[in-house]
């Protein structure tokens, strides 16, 4: 596996495997690798000829007062991981060789970015679409993955994709979770034993409502008023806990069609979130993932 850190390297490597004749599959990151990650990878491995990853902590997602400066940073253990898992190339840029002071240009999804997370992290979703248009075009991949764990950047970004007619294929990765139920990520590496050992129920309040779903509810508000107290009585200061249309993230009254069960909160100081995506039709409730492919013209 080789790394580079200059887009003109990245260009190079990638003209060189696309003449070859080989498929580009792409996951974008921040480091700080797990399991969840290394699933993308082993997927992209699978479906393609030429694995890229990136690595780039982004400044531009994270507010003032935000956990930029602490992020975990662990760029030798992640190649180390990536080489086993058979990358073939890492891009681990710096700040300036993705952004210039020159920079004017803004990227914004409306009504996808500004609620659930976005509604607290303002601005967060701009800075996650602007950085993966621009590693989209750098890496100009055949197909690209993300994880359904953060699934509201994960249908912003298919929406961006679709209308910025990117050709790149999104490919959505099922959510990795610990054996207690907690979903795989980075920043699980903040929560002290105390947070962690309550940690769990945040997909506990999740799993319950999807329970209950399936059991024949349709009524989305007793749902979200469970969620929440499970969420208090936990430790967590609740951010939100919502069922919302898994396409327009619109809240529902009813449960029907392609829904969202979704949560965030604060535990120890740790944000954390977690969700799980239903399609439910007469009689029949099944988990999916919020892949939608017939939004891009290049499905
Ligand atoms: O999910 C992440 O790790 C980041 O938001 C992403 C997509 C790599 C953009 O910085």
């Amino acid at each position: 596996m080789k790394t580079v850190a200059a887009p003109r390297d990245v260009r190079g490597e990638i003209d060189r495997a696309k003449r070859s004749g080989a498929t580009i599959g792409f996951v974008p990151t921040m480091g700080a690798l797990h399991e969840g990650h290394a699933s993308l990878v082993r997927l992209a491995r699978g479906r393609t000829g030429f694995v890229v990853v990136s690595i780039f902590v982004n400044p531009k997602q994270f507010g003032a007062g935000e956990d930029f400066g602490r992020y975990p940073r662990a760029l030798d253990r992640d190649a180390e991981l990536l080489e086993s898992l058979g990358a073939d190339l890492l891009f681990a840029p710096g700040d300036r060789d993705l952004y210039s002071p020159n920079d004017r240009t803004r990227i914004s999804v409306e009504g996808l970015s500004d609620v659930l997370c976005g509604a607290s992290r303002r601005g967060h979703f701009d800075g996650v679409v602007l950085v993966v248009a621009k590693l989209l075009n750098i890496v100009r991949p055949d197909e690209a993955y993300f994880g359904q764990k953060d699934a509201q950047q994960a249908i912003i970004i298919q929406r961006m994709a679709a209308d910025l007619d990117f050709p790149a294929r999104i490919v959505i990765g099922p959510t990795l979770r610990e054996p207690d139920g907690l979903a795989m990520s980075s920043r699980n590496a903040y929560l002290d034993p105390e947070a962690r050992r309550r940690a769990p129920a945040l997909y506990g309040a999740i799993a319950e409502a999807k329970r209950r779903v399936e059991a024949g509810e349709r009524s989305a508000a007793p749902l979200e008023a469970m969620m929440e107290a499970r969420l208090r009585e936990a430790g967590f200061a609740v951010d939100y806990a919502a069922i919302v249309d898994g396409g327009t993230l619109r809240p529902l009254d009813e449960i029907r069609g392609t829904v969202l069960i979704a949560c965030a909160g604060v535990l120890g100081g740790t944000r954390l979130i977690d969700n799980a995506a239903l399609r439910v039709s007469e009689g029949a409730v099944r988990e999916v993932l919020l892949s939608f492919p017939e939004w891009s013209r290049y499905g």
